[in-house]
């Protein structure tokens, strides 16, 4: 969805040394508190992948933002992937190393339909860390992982390497950070 990166610059704010000194990070919340930025923006995707995807899967709590509205607009489900111990059960979790320490997502996989083609979206894809735990936990439930969706990429910290032979549409490509 390139189409949309004009839109998506147009509506970051680059903030320096935060969280930590050193880092740049990119706020997303000027496009999500612009109505017609951000609308225009779900309805883009939406277009983009109409057809194509029978269920929308964000990754808590930054993808829920995203996949939410995406998925209401196609009329389509959303299915929630989720940190560690928010989700009753059943549940299928995985856990994964982080640059500090380590993480763990969730999935219902009573909530996946066997076969269904699921498009998987997130705010950042930075190590891909949380993106190949979440494709595995929906994989393992029947799910078929269609494509993943980032609104930033930050290229460097080998996301799209965690993610071999998968379609990753990400709008906003930043070089190594
Ligand atoms: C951030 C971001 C992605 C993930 C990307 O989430 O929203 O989900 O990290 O990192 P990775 O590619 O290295 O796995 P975070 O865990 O900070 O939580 P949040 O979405 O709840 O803010
Ligand atoms: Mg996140």
């Amino acid at each position: 969805p390139t189409e949309l990166t004009g839109l998506v610059l147009d509506n970051l704010r680059e903030v320096p040394d935060f969280p930590e000194p050193g880092v740049l990070f990119r706020d997303i919340t000027p496009l999500l508190a612009n109505g017609e930025a951000f609308s225009t923006f779900i309805t883009g995707l939406a277009e983009h992948y109409r057809g194509h995807i029978d269920a929308v899967a964000g990754l808590e709590s930054r993808g829920f933002i995203l996949a939410a509205p995406l998925a209401y607009t196609l009329g389509i489900g959303m299915l929630t992937v989720r940190k560690g111990g928010k989700l009753p059960g059943p549940v299928l979790g995985v856990d994964y190393d982080l640059e500090y320490g380590s993480a763990r997502m969730e999935l219902r996989p009573e909530t996946v339909q066997e076969g269904q083609r699921v498009l998987v979206i997130d705010d950042v894809l930075a190590t891909g860390g949380t993106a190949a735990a979440s494709i595995d936990l929906l994989e393992r439930s029947g799910a078929q992982v269609v494509a993943v969706c980032m609104l930033l990429e930050l290229a460097g910290l080998g996301g799209r390497e965690q993610l071999p032979g998968r379609q990753v549409d990400s709008v906003v490509v930043y070089p190594s950070s």
